[in-house]
């Protein structure tokens, strides 16, 4: 295969995220060159649906007018100015009121940055920060989940609970511990029911804060619904009966609601839809559909006041980054909020996912299809050799890749996670017909790798 131009000189010069750097320099990058509604297109004119809204996040589409209208109308009147030292802008309050007036717990304050592995580590420093503001100096250790997704910078990859994060980086750092994956297919032990399954991974994470030292014991991170994890919905009253031992043992609880805020599971948060009652938020992505980098945590009062406190003390709150509540990202994160508002994102989510939940369910039929998992308009297939022992592939099969790249020859663009798990995110914009449209493209990439893998005997034990 010849490369482009442009490909070879890609390959020349950028280091790519979550790529085999190796294969890569024969396979060269895919380029994408513009974006219409749902639709992306590469250089060589190919149209796309984008199934995974770019990395989960572009939920207004690619080309909606009002968030370019309020970029550019920030860069006309002021395209930098920060907020440390006590200076400010307009914009800033304007999207941290409106992340307030949404958010699903009592937010008194919000701390903006630049992404989501950004927000994840400024909740472990506040969490350390406020516990040390109340004498509590020994209470320091985070809870994060087996699989769980929080973000790559030294602390947010520690909270992560993926192995490609942690090896070789010399990660997890001290202090982060990680509990159950609430992974019912896969890790319910035989003849388990959900119940008995989630009443298991409360009485573990029990065990492990008792073990640890509950003094010890800070704070416990988790979304609603696992993505790059393997898009895993936690089952009915898993999170109810994890929210009654951090309550028992005074533990700080944090939503990651990175994927799941702003309508993705058919309410505004995910908190919502699983009914979980977080001390705070992080939120990313979607704040401003992706137009800008731009991040969140929310700050509940009794950590605002001691912060205040610590600033009384220590005569500085020494934290911030230049573009900690950038105008450009902070008024296009105003605009998302309000067009989310306005367009009532949450009633139309809530229109297409009958229609999405049942697409993805009817996938359960397809030989090569062990589990199906859909809320809202988050889903996922787990590819397994034998569906009735669930037992999965040779990884070195690349089977959810070959799925992957079968869905991107018939149009549509999704992406492979560990376990041999297809991920489907589209826009939030998506019609009832375009997620036909998809699913019609899902269906026949299965079809295609299905044939691959009965030609080529893969499915030998
Ligand atoms: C739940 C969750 N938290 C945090 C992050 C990290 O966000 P970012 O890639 O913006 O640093 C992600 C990214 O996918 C995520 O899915």
């Amino acid at each position: 295969m010849s490369l482009s131009n442009a490909a070879v000189r890609d390959i020349e010069t950028v280091i790519h995220p979550y790529t085999n750097l190796d294969t890569f320099r024969t396979t060269g990058p895919m380029i994408i060159e513009r974006g219409e509604g749902i639709y992306v297109f590469d250089n060589g004119g190919n149209k796309y649906i984008e199934g995974l809204a770019g990395l989960w996040c572009t939920s207004l589409g690619y080309n909606e007018k009002e968030l370019m209208e309020a970029a550019a109308e920030q860069y006309r009147q002021i395209p930098f100015t920060h907020t440390f030292g006590g200076k400010s802008h307009e914009r800033a309050a304007e999207a941290a009121e409106r992340l307030k007036a949404i958010a699903p717990h009592a937010a008194s304050k919000v701390l903006f940055c630049g992404s989501g592995s950004e927000a994840n580590d400024q909740q472990v420093k506040l969490v350390w920060y406020y516990n040390n503001a109340l004498g509590r100096t020994k209470k320091k250790k985070f809870i994060s989940r087996i699989r769980g997704y929080h973000g790559v910078t030294v602390a947010s990859a520690s909270l992560t609970g993926l192995p490609a994060n942690h090896r070789d980086f010399d990660l997890p750092m001290a202090g982060v511990i990680h509990t159950d994956c609430p992974h019912y297919y896969r890790y319910a032990e035989p003849g388990e029911t959900e119940d008995e399954f989630t009443t298991r991974l409360a009485k573990n994470l029990e065990e492990t804060i008792i073990r640890e030292d509950p003094d010890t014991v800070a704070a416990f991170i988790a979304e609603p619904i696992m993505g790059a994890g393997g898009v895993v919905v936690p089952p009915a009253g898993y999170f109810e009966k994890i929210q009654a031992v951090l309550k028992k043992y005074d533990v700080y609880f944090i939503a990651d609601e990175v994927i799941c805020g702003f309508g993705r599971t058919g309410n505004m948060f995910g908190s919502e839809t699983f009914n979980m009652k977080p001390d705070s938020i992080s939120v990313a992505k979607a704040l401003s559909s992706a137009y800008f980098p731009i991040a969140a945590v929310t700050v509940g009062e009794e950590m605002y006041q001691a912060m205040i406190e610590e600033s009384r003390k220590i005569g500085i709150f020494g934290h911030g980054f230049t573009y900690t509540a950038h105008p450009v990202g902070a008024a296009i994160a105003a605009k998302t909020l309000e067009i989310y508002e306005k367009r009532n994102i949450v009633g139309h989510v809530r229109s297409v996912q009958p229609t999405f939940e049942a697409r993805v369910a009817r996938l359960a039929d397809h030989p090569l299809v062990g589990h199906t998992r859909a809320c809202g308009l988050i889903g996922a297939i787990e590819l397994v050799a034998n569906k009735s022992d669930k037992r999965a592939f040779d990884p070195a099969a690349g089977i959810g890749a070959a799925v992957v790249a079968a869905a991107q020859r018939n149009g549509l663009i999704l992406r492979a996670l560990a376990g041999d798990i297809v991920a489907f995110c589209p826009p939030l914009i998506i019609t009832n017909e375009q997620v036909n449209e998809m699913f019609d493209a899902v269906e026949k990439a299965l079809d295609e790798v299905e044939a691959h893998v009965t030609k080529e005997g893969l499915r030998a034990a």
